[in-house]
C-alpha cells in the first residue's frame, strides 16, 4: 500500500472517500467541521440524532456526491479523554475495511490532533493499522481481490511532513517484517517444512546481509542436540538448526542480545496424538521462529544499533517407525537426560538444545518465543501473551514495548514453589509436570528456564494463543497475526 502525507485543507482534497475522525462528547474536530458546513449541517445532525456515538471504531458512511471527497466516513475515536495509540489503531482498522467495503480504491485520513501524542507515533499507529488491518491471506485463494492501494494522511498546515513521511517509513519496515511471519505461519504443512523454513531464514539472510548457518540432521546429531532430534526423526523432514546474526559495525566485541523460537512446522502431538479437532491449527506450530526470522528482517532498515542472534530450531512432530515413543530418555546437548513421558510436550524439547547453544554464546539476554502451551489461552484468552522471566528489568521493558505496540504481555510467577515440576524420577527432567495439568504454563516455562544459566537475563513469551485468529480480531483479519514482531522489533530499538 503506498502512503502519502498532505497538508491540503481537507474541503480542497480530491479523494474517493474522506475519514473523518470524531469524538465521543466533544465538538467535531475541525476537518469534519469544514465538511459540516460545506453540508449544511449534515454531519452534525448525524452526529446529533442518526445514533452515531462515536465509539471507538464506530463508523458511518455519508454521501457527498459532487464534493471533492463523495464519500465521507465518519469515525468514531471515542472520549478524547481516554486517547491511546492502541484504541487509535483498533479504530482505523474499522475505517479502513468500511472504505473498503464501498470499493473505494484509495482514501484520505484527517489525521486528528492529540495532546498526548506526537504527531510521528500518530502517523506510525495509523499506517500500521490501516496496512496490517487490511492484509489478508488469499493465497490460495483464485480470482480478483479488491484492495486499497493508496491511503494520504492529511495533517494540519503547520504539521512536518518530512517527520509524518519518516514515521511512515518506518510504519512500512514494520509492517513487511509483520507480513513476513504471518505468510510464514499461513504456509500449510504441506508447503511448510524445517527446510523451507530454513530456506526462507536464508532469504532474509541474503537480502539483508546476515551471517546464517543451518546445520542439517547429521550436524543436529553430531551437535548432541538430542532433544531436538528426538523430536524430529520420526519424520520424513528431518530437523533444522538455523543461526541468523546481525552485527552492525562497532558491536563485534559485544555480547548479543539472543532472539530463540519454536520452529515446529507441524505438531500431530506424536504417539501422544492430538485429537483430530482442531489439529490443523498446528501449522502455526513454528510462530515462535516466525517472530525471530521476521525480526531479523528488519533489524537493518530500523538502523539496530545493537549485535542480535536469531536462533531456530525447527522440527516436524509426526509418527512413523522411527518416531519417538513416550517414555523415550534422551540426552539433551549440555547432559541433562529428560524422560519423553508426553511426545505432545515437544516445544520444549527443542527448545532445550535451542536455549542450551545460545546460552553458550555467552548473550547478554536471551528472550525465547513460543507456541508451547494450550494452558496459555485458558489463562488468558486471546487478549495477550504470557511472560515468564528471571528478570525484573527485562520483563517491564518487554512489558513496555507491548503496551506500545498494543501486543500485551502478562507476566506469570516462577516461583520456588514450581522448582520440583519438572524434576525427573528416571531421569533428571521429565517433560510433563508431577502437578499434571495444574499451571501448565509455568511448568513448561519452569522446564525451559533449566537450560538458561540463572545469571543469564531470559524471557519466555508463550505466544500459543495469540499467534493466529479465526476470526477478525484486532489487526488481523484472519489466520497469523505476526503477535510479537512489532513488540520485539520496538524493545530492540529503544
Ligand atoms: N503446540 C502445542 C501448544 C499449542 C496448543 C499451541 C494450542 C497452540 C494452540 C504444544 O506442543 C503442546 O501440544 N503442548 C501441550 C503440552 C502438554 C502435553 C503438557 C498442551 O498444551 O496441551
Ligand atoms: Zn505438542
Ligand atoms: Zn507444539
Amino acid at each position: 500500500m503506498n502512503f502519502s502525507v498532505s497538508l491540503v485543507a481537507p474541503l480542497e482534497l480530491q479523494t474517493p472517500c474522506l475519514v473523518l475522525p470524531v469524538w465521543s462528547e466533544d465538538a467535531l474536530p475541525a476537518a469534519a467541521t469544514a465538511y459540516d458546513e460545506k453540508l449544511g449541517g449534515l454531519l452534525a445532525e448525524i452526529v446529533a440524532s442518526d445514533g452515531f456515538s462515536a465509539g471507538v471504531g464506530e463508523t458511518r458512511v455519508v454521501y457527498a456526491s459532487g464534493e471533492n471527497a463523495p464519500r465521507l466516513v465518519l469515525l468514531g475515536l471515542g472520549k478524547r479523554d481516554n486517547f491511546s495509540l492502541d484504541r487509535f489503531r483498533k479504530a482505523l482498522v474499522k475505517a479502513a475495511r468500511a472504505v473498503r467495503a464501498i470499493k473505494k480504491s484509495s482514501f484520505a485520513l484527517a489525521l486528528p490532533s492529540v495532546d498526548t501524542a506526537g504527531l510521528e507515533p500518530l502517523v506510525q499507529s495509523a499506517a500500521e493499522a490501516i496496512e496490517l488491518g487490511l492484509m489478508q491471506f488469499n493465497d490460495f485463494k483464485r480470482g480478483e481481490h479488491f484492495e486499497i492501494e493508496a491511503v494520504t494522511l492529511l495533517l494540519d498546515a503547520s504539521a512536518d511532513a518530512d517527520a509524518a513521511q519518516t514515521a511512515i517509513e518506518r510504519a512500512g519496515v514494520l509492517c513487511r517484517a509483520n507480513a513476513r511471519a504471518r505468510a510464514l505461519v499461513n504456509q500449510p504443512s504441506n508447503i511448510k517444512t524445517p527446510a523451507s523454513i530454513a530456506a526462507a531464514a536464508v532469504e532474509v539472510a541474503t537480502e539483508t546481509g546476515l551471517r546464517i548457518e543451518v546445520w542439517d540432521e547429521q550436524k543436529i546429531q553430531d551437535e548432541k542436540m538430542g532433544a531436538l532430534w528426538g523430536v524430529g526423526m520420526g519424520s520424513d523432514h528431518p530437523p533444522r538448526f538455523i543461526v541468523m546474526e546481525y552485527m552492525p559495525p562497532g558491536t563485534e566485541n559485544d555480547a548479543p542480545v539472543a532472539l530463540v523460537g519454536k520452529g515446529m512446522s507441524f505438531d500431530t502431538g506424536g504417539y501422544s496424538i492430538k485429537t483430530s479437532g482442531g489439529m490443523e491449527e498446528m501449522k502455526d506450530d513454528m510462530a515462535g521462529a516466525a517472530v525471530v526470522i521476521a525480526a531479523m528482517s528488519a533489524l537493518k532498515d530500523l538502523n539496530v544499533k545493537k549485535r542480535v542472534l536469531g536462533v531456530v530450531a525447527s522440527a516436524e512432530n509426526m509418527i512413523s517407525g522411527n518416531a519417538q515413543r513416550p517414555g523415550d530418555i534422551v540426552t539433551a546437548r549440555d547432559g541433562t537426560t529428560i524422560e519423553v513421558l508426553n511426545t505432545d510436550a515437544e516445544g520444549r524439547l527443542i527448545l532445550a538444545d535451542a536455549l542450551t547453544w545460545t546460552s553458550e554464546q555467552k548473550p547478554e539476554l536471551i528472550v525465547d518465543f513460543a507456541t508451547l502451551t494450550g494452558a496459555i489461552g485458558v489463562a488468558l484468552g486471546q487478549e495477550g501473551a504470557g511472560l515468564f522471566s528471571n528478570d525484573d528489568g527485562l520483563s517491564r521493558n518487554l512489558e513496555e514495548a507491548g503496551l506500545e505496540t498494543g501486543e500485551k504481555l502478562w507476566r506469570f510467577p516462577l516461583w520456588e514453589e514450581y522448582d520440583d515440576y519438572m524434576k525427573g524420577s528416571a531421569s533428571d527432567l521429565k517433560n510433563i509436570s508431577a502437578a499434571d495439568r495444574r499451571a501448565g504454563s509455568i511448568a513448561a516455562a519452569i522446564f525451559l528456564r533449566h537450560f538458561v544459566p540463572k545469571n543469564t537475563p531470559w524471557a519466555h513469551l508463550d505466544i500459543a494463543a495469540v499467534s493466529h485468529v479465526r476470526d477478525s480480531r484486532l489487526l488481523t483479519e484472519r489466520g497469523a497475526t505476526g503477535f510479537g514482531v512489532r513488540l520485539i522489533l520496538d524493545f530492540l530499538s529503544t
